[in-house]
């Protein structure tokens, strides 16, 4: 077990050149161990659904270490202000309207004009966040469909060698996963119940919290999936250049001729990546009134890649 660190200063400083550097470093929140990588480094994230093997891109949560982050990232009015107060560092997810809209950060908001966020109660988490100098997104770093990690060795025996490490802090507190509250209407509404009871949130606000119809993680009818991006102007999927029309925008894979290319070389995590940020730049020229894309073979990252650009082109 040659990737698992006991914490110690050095651990959390090689942590840190491994997030910066773009690689995958698994760490103790209070909740479970998440999988994480920086948040503006597009390649690393896409590498995060990769290494768990996650058929989607939902978007992640980005976990930040102080409050002034919060108003850099996203829209934060009274209702988040008072939430963050009273219940930061803590097993509370807030979704808010997204402030920095920078393209390396689509692919973690999975194209979304909004974004969740949260500060953990770990001193490991929140000492990697700091010396790492981005926010940092993370999902609980286990593979897609088994259950999340809450000591180091439940780490390994999911991902073994593919995170470049994994921090040691012992068994997670709280043991299940962040209660994420979804704040951008004028309502408060649950998306996921979580570490922090719905009545401990309602009681602090004076009001009660609406209980979400879908539950992102197991949608069971389309109305209820997590709302996706889709972009302003028609898009056409699985298109050859063959087939691709005089006035579309063509989004291409591999060696072709297009306007932009997901990846030259066919390189799936490399597609991953700048997938939400070239459908932003499709939809943002104005000299096509439609888009293209090229076929996605349906292999490793290819099934979200997949996933995503169907609902994307569904009219
Ligand atoms: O306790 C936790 O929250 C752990 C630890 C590592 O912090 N993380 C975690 O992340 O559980 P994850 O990726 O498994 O769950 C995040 C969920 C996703 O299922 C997604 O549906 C939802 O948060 N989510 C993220 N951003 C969202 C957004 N903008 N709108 C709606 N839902 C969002
Ligand atoms: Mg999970």
């Amino acid at each position: 077990m040659t990737n698992i660190f006991a914490y110690s200063k050095d651990t959390i400083k090689k942590a840190a050149q491994i997030i910066k550097d773009g690689g995958l470093v698994s760490f103790p929140t209070e909740t479970v161990y998440g999988l994480g990588a920086n948040v503006y480094n597009a390649k690393a994230v896409a590498n995060i659904f990769a290494t768990k093997g996650r058929p989607t891109f939902n978007p992640l949560i980005s976990h930040i270490c102080e409050l002034n982050t919060f108003y850099e990232l996203s829209e934060v009015d009274t209702r988040a202000e008072a939430l963050a107060k009273k219940f930061w560092p803590g097993p509370l997810t807030m979704v808010v309207k997204r402030k920095d809209l920078s393209p390396s950060l689509d692919l973690v908001c999975a194209g979304l004009k909004t974004m969740s966020v949260r500060m953990p109660n770990h001193p490991v988490a929140l000492e990697l966040i700091k010396e790492s100098g981005v926010p940092i997104a993370a999902p609980s770093a286990n593979r897609s469909q088994s259950i999340s990690p809450t000591t180091a060795r439940h780490v390994f025996e999911s991902l073994g060698e593919k995170v470049d490490m994994i921090i040691d802090g012992g068994s997670c507190k709280v043991g299940v996963e962040s209660t994420i509250i979804d704040l951008t209407t004028k309502d408060t509404v649950l998306l996921r119940a979580g570490g922090l009871a719905k009545e401990t949130i309602e009681e602090f606000l004076g009001e009660e919290i609406i209980i979400s119809q879908g539950n992102p993680n197991t949608p069971t009818s389309p109305g209820q999936m997590l709302k996706h991006y889709a972009p302003r102007i028609p898009l056409r999927i699985n298109i050859t250049p063959q087939e691709k029309r005089e006035d579309e925008f063509y989004i291409g894979f591999g060696n072709m001729e297009c306007n932009l290319n997901l990846s030259k070389t066919e390189d799936l995590t490399e597609a991953a990546a700048n997938l939400f940020a070239y459908m932003h730049l499709a939809e943002e020229q104005t000299k096509y009134p439609a888009i293209a894309m090229a076929p996605i073979p349906m292999k490793g990252l290819g099934l979200a890649i997949n996933d995503r650009i169907k609902r994307a082109s569904y009219r």
